[in-house]
């Protein structure tokens, strides 16, 4: 079950069925998303990009062209696909590549939506390859094919559908067939945030949850948000709790030091996993090349979690490198750990 929703009343807890809701589609984490274009902070190129497609559809009372973001998790796609139907006065549908798991999942999608609505695919690329078959033709014709009886009786009706805007989110663009990626006129990867632009999301995020907390402690919790807005927003609630249990309500830099610790996030933003990775690497493969299932194995932990959530950010920071013969670990990874570099001493 999909449900439909006016863009702006924000409720899509109900939206996507059959999947948990992560933590931060919690309603008061959801209140702190950004509603418009002019609210969304950093990724300049990419809000540029889309303030212009979204101008120049108004202009000819067009849908915008289909959109695909990608990215590691946390960074403002999600937020993206509701900012494009708020600007353009659109009602959004939500849905994901894993929830449609038939075709008529799909159509029945496709042939609910008005002209000019959005249709968000998070995850697209674990659509089944059935589906995504019947993406093609709706993107690119605005149709759909029926095909009734097999063998040579077989006949198909192509059905008409309302011009509609697809945005699609993944984290893993090397997963997605070429047809599909061809389909899209706008595609934009989203990369890890700034520190000055996280302290802007930290500051923002702190008026709205209605909390003081002075600039230096936004810089800290930036620095320990591993360049990712939901991180922030995470990290600032658990350190709203610890200042209004341990302190006066009021977030200070030492009062972030404190929490997080607790959290396990180290002054470079790396969580508990991080750092169990790069332990592992060291100390199993002696630093690597080792593979990303060796690795997992044993952690015991899925292999997709290493590669979308835990290696993105560990590799923008040089602590992991990637080769041809499998993941390494730099010498800055074995200094952050506090372990003697392989043959050196410091
Ligand atoms: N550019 C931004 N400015 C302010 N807050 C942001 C921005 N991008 C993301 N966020 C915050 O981070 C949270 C996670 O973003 P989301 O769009 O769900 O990420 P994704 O879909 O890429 O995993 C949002 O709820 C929002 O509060
Ligand atoms: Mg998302």
């Amino acid at each position: 079950m999909v449900e439909k929703f006016k863009s702006g009343l924000v409720d899509e807890q109900q939206v996507i069925s059959g999947v948990s809701l992560p933590v931060d589609e919690e309603s008061d984490i959801l209140s702190l998303r950004p509603q418009r274009m002019n609210e969304y902070i950093g990724q300049s190129e990419v809000v540029e990009t889309l303030n212009i497609a979204i101008e120049a559809a108004q202009k000819r009372q067009e849908p915008m062209d289909h959109v695909l973001f990608h990215g590691p998790p946390g960074l403002g796609k999600t937020t993206l696909a509701h900012i494009i139907a708020n600007e353009m006065k659109a009602s959004l549908t939500t849905t994901s590549g894993p929830a449609l798991e038939k075709g008529g999942d799909l159509i029945g999608l496709l042939t609910h939506l008005e002209e000019g609505d959005i249709l968000f695919v998070d995850e697209i690329h674990r659509t089944p390859k059935v589906v995504e078959e019947f993406l093609y033709p709706a993107m690119e014709d605005f149709a759909v094919d029926f095909v009734f009886d097999k063998g040579i009786h077989a006949r198909s009706h192509r059905y008409r559908l309302n011009r509609f805007t697809l945005v699609g989110a993944t984290t893993r663009v090397g997963l997605l067939s070429s047809p599909l990626r061809d389909r899209f006129g706008i595609f934009r990867n989203l990369d890890f945030y700034a520190e000055p632009e996280l302290v802007e999301i930290a500051l923002r995020s702190a008026t709205l949850l209605d909390v003081g907390m002075d600039h230096q402690a936004a810089e800290e919790l930036s620095r320990r948000s591993r360049g990712t807005p939901r991180i922030v927003n995470r990290l600032l609630k658990r350190v709203r709790d610890y200042t209004q249990v341990k302190g006066d309500g009021y977030i200070n830099c030492e009062m972030v030091e404190l929490a997080l610790s607790l959290e396990g996030v180290d002054i470079m933003g790396l969580t508990r996993l991080d750092r169990k990775y790069l332990r592992t690497v060291i100390e199993f493969y002696n630093g690597g090349p080792v593979g990303i299932e060796a690795i997992a194995a044993t952690l015991q932990e899925e292999t997709d979690t290493l590669v979308d959530v835990v290696e993105p950010f560990l590799l923008k920071t040089g602590f992991v490198i990637r080769t041809a013969s499998g993941r390494k670990t730099s010498e800055a990874a074995y200094k952050h750990l506090g372990f003697k570099a392989q043959g050196k001493l410091f």
